[in-house]
């Protein structure tokens, strides 16, 4: 016989109607390799009248959040609402009243991840959130579960489908950031307000999420650094492109010792990396740990089924589950030491100036980057501009970001103009 199990949706937008698809059109194969079926008792919505694909039963739409926090067959909440408010507030109060919960909500766990566990904790009731990060692909239970026996000292990932659509164009077509975008809307490819993803803060929601994950030790979603895609310029990719280098949003995190770095911003890669081939909407995570060496994990980031196989996945692990398993955020070595956040880390950098076309110029150049330990290790000089200025591209070594933002600042704006910098990872 099998298992039901009482279940109810907060919110049904594009997600909510991925996960009651599948579990509709999944039901009796899903049945028959877990035992379970589920129940979908009541789905919160704001109007009920709206036109909707999903044929609801009569009496399980309702705009009262109470109907399905108060329902005692409801065993386990899903939130498709989203954002910080009012969802996090229907979150706790599920697990208070020791309901599970399953969620794709990046923000509430990036913003409120310890009081969310607490209370999980305190009564008994699970939480996961495997579809909070990169949609489709499990990275959340890998580094919970499969990568145990691994300390990971980096992580790098393309974990915004929207920004990466958006540079992948811009690199194929040589196109504005701006004419990409309105194109994207216009295909339903981004959001009417891209903000969060393209100011990179959806990344960074997630980067916290991974790197906490990843480096048993909480990430403050305040201690990434953001930078998003919208003053990358055409011409920076193509500069980049013929010096061998694709360009792309990483959310980037490393550990060294106690020390952490987070940050979000566009990247120039090897045309050789393996990020540098995830294109379009997909996202992708590269990691290593120190007993599996180098993986990488892609798939669809986002969208109703991929976003869907998630969730639902979570919802089988949820109701199987004898004991809700919690991670720990205890660092393994040194209990009682929090990680610290490294705010000067060590990149390499790319560099587009403008610079007056004679003798002594380069020298400047070089001998401010010099006075700041930054060394060159490749550089190219374009032909010269209307103005008869000339475009000097560097590519350094790598070097503390605080010191090449000095050297930057120190150059004499009467030979060379500072038009781009981008870091450089390889
Ligand atoms: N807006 C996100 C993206 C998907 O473009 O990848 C949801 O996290």
């Amino acid at each position: 016989m099998s298992k039901v199990i009482g279940i109810g949706f907060l919110g049904c937008g594009n997600v909510g109607s991925g996960v009651w698809r599948l579990l509709n059109d999944f039901a009796g194969e899903m049945e028959h390799r877990t035992g379970l079926r589920f129940d979908i008792r009541k789905v919160l919505v704001r109007n009920p009248d709206k036109a909707r694909c999903i044929d609801f039963a009569q009496g399980v739409l309702t705009t009262q959040v109470e109907d399905v926090l108060g329902d005692p067959e409801i065993d386990i909440v899903l939130e498709f609402l989203g954002g910080e408010k009012p969802a996090c507030d229907y979150l706790m109060e599920a697990l208070r009243r020791g309901k599970t919960v399953v969620t794709a909500n990046k923000v509430a766990f990036a913003l409120h991840w310890h009081e969310l566990q607490k209370t999980a904790q305190e009564h008994g009731a699970g939480l996961y959130y495997e579809a909070a990060v990169c949609g489709a692909i499990p990275i959340i239970h890998t580094l919970e579960e499969s990568l145990q026996a691994n300390r990971i000292s980096y992580i790098y990932g393309i974990v915004n489908g929207t920004t990466n659509y958006i540079l992948t164009r811009m690199s194929r077509e040589g196109a504005e950031y701006a004419d990409v975008l309105a194109d994207a809307q216009k295909l339903g490819l981004a959001e009417p307000d891209p903000s969060s993803d393209v100011e990179g803060l959806d990344a960074a929601y997630k980067l916290s999420i991974l790197a906490s994950l990843a480096f048993h030790g909480r990430v403050p979603f305040e201690n990434v650094h953001v930078e998003g895609i919208t003053s990358v310029k055409a011409e920076d990719i193509r500069c980049g492109q013929e010096l061998g280098y694709t360009l792309k949003l990483l959310a980037i995190a490393k550990r060294e010792g106690l020390m952490v770095e987070t940050r979000v911003h566009p990247t120039f890669i090897r045309n050789s990396h393996p990020l540098a081939n995830v294109n379009d909407a997909y996202n992708a995570v590269f990691l290593r740990g120190h007993a599996c060496g180098e993986m990488m994990f892609m798939g669809r980031g986002a969208g109703d089924l991929p976003t869907a196989s998630a969730i639902v996945s979570d919802l089988v692990r949820a109701a199987s589950a004898q004991k809700h398993c919690y991670p720990t955020f205890d660092n393994t070595l040194h209990p009682q030491v929090a990680l610290e956040n490294n705010t000067d880390w060590q990149t390499a950098f790319y560099v587009r100036m403008l610079a007056v076309d004679k003798p002594g110029v380069l020298s400047h150049v070089t001998q401010t980057f010099t006075r700041y330990e930054v060394s060159i290790a490749a550089m190219q000089q374009k032909d010269a501009a209307p103005d008869g200025r000339v475009t000097l591209v560097f590519i350094t070594h790598r070097a503390s970001e605080k010191a090449m933002m000095q050297a930057l600042r120190a150059l004499d704006t009467n030979f060379a103009c500072v038009e781009s910098v981008l870091r450089v990872e390889s």
